[in-house]
């Protein structure tokens, strides 16, 4: 009987010691699938919902068009056969399966900082993923950008193989807000602009053109970044789509519609934190000093008046206020500060709407009003908001707005 007993507590431990291996396990899994959504692999790698990362996403690049392949655990056409190592070679240096050099449309050059236990977790969920059979051939570049072997060029030139290096002088959660901005995040990939080859340019988060929209700039400098905003303001535009500045449409609620919005509270505060104390901007780069407005006399300042209080006000206010959470606040906006206007005539030629994500199910719409404004008077009316209200930006003119015309039509 006794040592009935004693097998049977044996026995018992045994089964705890598995259930605990196994829910290791599952808290690892559960793990690297959270870190996907912060590495945001469906915007790129998810064409059909209903198969998740199966590939077939078009990606433009200043080079041609590539689609992002298949990346469920199918053997033929996925990373079935691929090890670990495969995989930590294509995220931390660009090289595929075999030795092949990828193009930076996927973000390797961020995701080099991921350390080794969060690219082993990534990695056990991948398998976990239903295997999908969908051939994707993602090189569809033209010649002489459809060799490979160009990319070493490109790697020497602009790709930094680093790790990710905690700053002692920084507390903790500022060090986490680096991790995720700089690496797995990616956030730099539209908020930097490129240089001619397409890697990081100068005036990092300063702003960039992404599709035709402009990916504003995210540094905190008061006037063209986002100083003004709390680190609450910030966390809500992450997690809701909006707050009272602006609403994320175009690639921007692709990220929080697939991404943001699922983040943690604390990795929503991290990021927030390490953007507004601007630890990873380059002093130099972001100038503070806020210009002039235009003179109200000013010609175009006067006629886009008249139309803006016909037009805008009743949803945006005659002080540019708006109305929080339904009409975005015009007055001392950065978006609408930056040098380049490209999304607010695109805004006010084609109209949009929001981001609706769980915490805010209905999107707001802003109208479109190419139809039925012409291009100088489009122009009048954006020159007179961004130079209201404490904004302060150049003009903008009928051929900037034909020019934005000519391009929705392509799309
Ligand atoms: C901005 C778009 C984008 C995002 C986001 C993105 N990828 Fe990619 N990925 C691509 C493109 C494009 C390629 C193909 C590059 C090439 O062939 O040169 C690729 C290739 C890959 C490959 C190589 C597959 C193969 O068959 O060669 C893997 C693995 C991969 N991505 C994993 C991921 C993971 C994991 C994530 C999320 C953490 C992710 N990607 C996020 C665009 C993206
Ligand atoms: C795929 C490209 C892309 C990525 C990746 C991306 N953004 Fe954006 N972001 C944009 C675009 C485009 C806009 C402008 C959206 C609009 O006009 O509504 C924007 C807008 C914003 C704004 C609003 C700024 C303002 O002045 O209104 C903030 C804040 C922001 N992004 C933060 C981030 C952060 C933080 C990350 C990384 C977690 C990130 N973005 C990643 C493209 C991107
Ligand atoms: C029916 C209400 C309504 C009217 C009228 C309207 N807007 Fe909007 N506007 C919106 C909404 C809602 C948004 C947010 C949409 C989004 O982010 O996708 C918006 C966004 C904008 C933005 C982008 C601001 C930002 O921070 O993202 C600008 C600029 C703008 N409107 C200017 C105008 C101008 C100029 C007019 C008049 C010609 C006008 N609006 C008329 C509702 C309106």
């Amino acid at each position: 009987m006794k040592t009935l007993i004693g097998f049977t507590l044996l026995s018992l431990a045994g089964t705890a010691l598995t259930a605990q291996a196994a829910s290791t396990e599952y808290q690892d899994i559960e793990h690297g699938r959270y870190l996907s959504v912060l590495g945001d692999c469906a915007a790129c790698h998810t064409a059909n919902e209903e198969q998740p990362l199966a590939g077939g996403v078009s990606l433009e690049t200043p080079f041609g068009t590539l689609v992002a392949p298949n990346i469920t655990p199918d053997a033929e056409t996925g990373l079935g056969n691929w090890t670990f190592e495969d995989f930590k070679g294509t995220m931390t240096e660009g090289i595929g399966k075999g030795g092949y050099h990828l193009y930076p449309a996927m973000p390797y050059p961020a995701y080099t900082l991921m350390r080794d236990e969060d690219l082993r977790d990534l990695w056990a969920y991948l398998r976990t993923v239903s295997p999908v059979n969908h051939d994707v051939e993602a090189n569809q570049l033209p010649f002489p950008f459809n060799i490979r072997l160009a990319m070493m060029g490109w790697n020497w030139l602009n790709f930094d193989d680093r790790d990710f290096q905690p700053d002692p002088d920084r507390p903790d959660d500022i060090n986490r807000g680096a991790y995720l901005v700089e690496g797995l995040d990616h956030c730099g990939t539209c908020h930097t602009p490129r240089n001619f080859m397409g890697g990081d340019g100068d005036g990092k988060f300063t702003g960039a053109i992404v599709d035709d929209w402009l990916a504003p700039n995210i540094t905190p400098d008061p006037h063209k970044g986002i100083g003004g905003w709390s680190e609450d303001e910030l966390v809500e535009y992450l997690k809701t789509g909006g707050n009272r500045f602006d609403f994320a449409s175009g690639p921007m609620a692709d990220e929080v519609r697939h991404s943001s919005q699922y983040w943690t509270d604390d990795d929503l505060h991290a990021v927030a934190r390490y953007l507004l104390t601007g630890a990873g901007i380059d002093e130099t780069a972001s100038s503070a000093d806020a210009p002039e407005p235009l003179a109200q006399s000013n010609a175009q300042v006067q006629a886009g008046s008249k139309i803006y209080f016909d037009r805008c006000a009743g949803c945006h206010k005659t002080d540019g206020s708006g109305e929080n959470g339904m009409f975005p606040q015009l007055a001392e906006n950065p978006l609408i500060n930056n040098d380049n206007a490209s999304s607010l005539i695109r805004v006010v030629l084609a109209g949009s709407r929001a981001v609706d994500t769980d915490a805010k199910p209905t999107a707001p719409a802003m109208p479109a009003f190419g139809w039925d404004l012409s291009d100088d008077q489009i122009a009048n009316v954006v020159t007179f908001v961004r130079n209201s209200w404490g904004n302060a930006a150049p003009t903008v003119s009928a051929g900037d707005v034909a020019e934005m015309r000519k391009a929705l039509q392509g799309e």
